[in-house]
């Protein structure tokens, strides 16, 4: 009799934090995880996230074809695994973001921040922001949008934009700067005629064009690292990122950027988040999850 060879299907065992699953998760394995993630990226992992541990790192475990989280474990903790633990921080790294994700901030920056500093420009200065976790580039590109929506020859001055993440496929989306129109879809119609261009060999996905690309540079940067930036900032975005790290971090993250911030200058957060620590001696409030960096006495 001829039988057909059948791909056998992965095994599911039984135990571990997600019974039934194609590979086992110990209690042990996530705390190893979460202890990388918290020493490496600062991301405070809870037990209620084995699930979310478990989706996004079973991909890698088929495409290293590891069979057992222990050996991920080994694997990650290990000096040959440095590579590997940065896909590890990228795959359990929350990139959610849009075009002017809370539309609040745009408009102060563009009525309450941009014009001084666009006159000052004119005459010479310079305007500095930073966009401190990017992920894809929709918010770097959204603070260049604003500023050309006031001054369309921005690129003629010294204007420039830091946009930094932790995860270097997010820094590599980002300086492509090309975007399908789901994400497109929150930038205006006049701006997105403006300054975006249909990529050639497929039209419906829009690239930001040279001039606003050239206004935003791409770096990857851990919050939790050094700050090689010298220079003072007119404007910090720092939304949606500090939320994943616990109190004491999150503090210390508010304190590192007082210091760069220009007099005067905006702190601009993400809506469930709060300044805390003692960053908070040095900054008002001047709207919604918007600070002002008090002027030097
Ligand atoms: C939810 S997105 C927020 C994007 C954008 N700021 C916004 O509000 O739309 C969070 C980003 O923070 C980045 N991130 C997480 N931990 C980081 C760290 N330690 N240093 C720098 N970036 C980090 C992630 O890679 C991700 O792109």
């Amino acid at each position: 009799m001829i039988t057909t060879p059948t791909t056998a299907a992965p095994q599911r065992q039984t135990g571990g934090l997600v019974p039934g699953s194609e590979f086992e998760l110990t209690a042990r394995d996530f705390d190893n995880i979460a202890g990388i993630m918290k020493s490496e990226a600062g991301i405070s992992l809870q037990s209620n996230k084995a699930n979310l541990v478990y989706s996004r790192l079973a991909k890698r475990l088929r495409i290293l074809q590891i069979k057992t989280f222990g050996d991920y474990c080994a694997l990650v903790a290990s000096p040959a695994g440095r590579d590997e633990r940065g896909e590890m921080i990228a795959a359990l790294t929350t990139n959610v973001t849009r075009f002017f994700r809370e539309p609040h901030h745009f408009e102060h920056l563009k009525t309450a921040i941009l014009p001084p500093l666009i006159a000052n420009a004119k005459n010479g200065g310079k305007i500095r922001i930073w966009s401190a976790a990017c992920s894809s580039g929709q918010e770097p590109y959204s603070i260049g949008l604003t500023i050309l929506s006031l001054l369309p020859d921005a690129p003629r001055y010294d204007i420039k934009i830091l946009a930094t993440d932790i995860d270097p496929n997010m820094v590599a989306a980002g300086t492509a700067g090309a975007y399908e129109p789901g994400a497109i879809a929150g930038v205006p119609p006049a701006l997105c005629q403006r300054w975006f261009t249909p990529v050639k060999d497929s039209p419906s996905t829009l690239r930001a064009n040279d001039e606003l690309r050239s206004l935003v540079t791409f770096k990857k940067l851990n919050l939790i690292g050094d700050w090689p930036m010298k220079g003072m900032f007119d404007a910090i975005f720092c939304r949606n990122v500090v939320i994943y790290f616990e109190n004491d971090t999150q503090a210390k993250i508010w304190s590192r950027m007082v210091p760069l911030l220009s007099p005067n200058g905006a702190l601009y957060i993400g809506h469930s988040e709060r300044v805390s620590g003692p960053a908070e001696r040095d900054l008002t409030s001047d709207g919604i999850t918007t600070y002002r960096k008090a002027r030097a006495k």
